[in-house]
């Protein structure tokens, strides 16, 4: 969405405020011994207490309120009352909501615990390129250019991206115009990122894999070369100089 006025921005930022909560507290609340149902429906209670509703399961029928993925799976993992978390895990929480008519989403991985089998390197890289992809973008900037930036600082601390996932627009909707805000360069893709307009920015950093593909369960996705993805996703108000993000309160990067 285009905010056009200060109603507008204070709905995104209510919307906002509520996923970011959510998902801090459901990383602050995952313990090894928790299943990642247990975890599920801790956050659906706070994203009820504002008054929020899961996003994909309103948009997609999605099997749980927020996407919890861990090990081997990259992202759309279901929550399950037989996954249980375990010491050292890379997990990834995704939580999108709408709020009053506004929708706002954010994720991000990190390592359960000590960290057993040295998934911190991925997580760090992936945060900072995060914080270094949405500090340059602004309007006028080339949607391929952010592509650009993600995939070169990847590829410095010696990782891929995954190349159909990406960011999207955001803010009436769960997945709104411009799609496709991918981690790579697009060379076709002349788009340039809109002052004032909603997006909610994502990494997919991996150590080995370039594609997603769904598992038969039709949702879990995870590497076609296997390895392990990190993603960190904030929603952000595009400006003319450095973004509102909307979801800071997350404390994910
Ligand atoms: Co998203
Ligand atoms: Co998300």
């Amino acid at each position: 969405m285009s905010i056009t006025k200060e109603s507008e921005l204070f709905g995104m930022q209510r919307a906002g405020e509520a996923v970011a909560y959510t998902l801090k507290a459901m990383i602050d609340h995952a313990q090894p011994g928790m299943s990642t149902k247990e975890l599920d429906e801790f956050g659906a209670r706070i994203l009820s207490g504002f008054g929020a509703r899961s996003a994909p399961h309103l948009t997609y029928k999605f099997p749980g309120w927020t996407c919890i993925s861990v090990g081997n799976e990259f992202c759309h993992g279901i929550p399950s009352n037989t996954r249980i978390l375990k010491e050292g895990d890379l997990v990834n929480i995704d939580v999108s909501a709408e709020l009053n008519g506004f929708w706002a989403d954010n994720g991000g991985s990190f390592v359960l615990g000590s960290d057993l089998h040295q998934h911190q390197p991925l997580v760090d890289a992936s945060k900072d390129i995060l914080r270094n992809a949405i500090s340059n973008i602004k309007g006028g900037v080339k949607i391929a250019d952010i592509g650009h930036l993600m995939e070169t600082e990847a590829r410095k601390h010696g990782y891929k991206v995954i190349k159909n996932l990406g960011g999207h627009g955001i803010g009436r909707g769960l997945h709104e115009e411009p799609a496709d805000l991918l981690n790579y360069k697009n060379r076709f893709d002349q788009r340039r990122f809109k002052k004032n307009s909603v997006v909610a920015i994502e990494t997919f950093i991996s150590t080995s894999s370039t594609f997603a593909v769904e598992l038969n369960d039709g949702w879990t996705m995870v590497g076609n070369k296997g390895g392990h993805m990190a993603q960190h996703e904030h929603t952000i108000v595009v400006t003319g100089g450095e973004p509102i993000i909307l979801t800071e309160i997350n404390g994910i990067s």
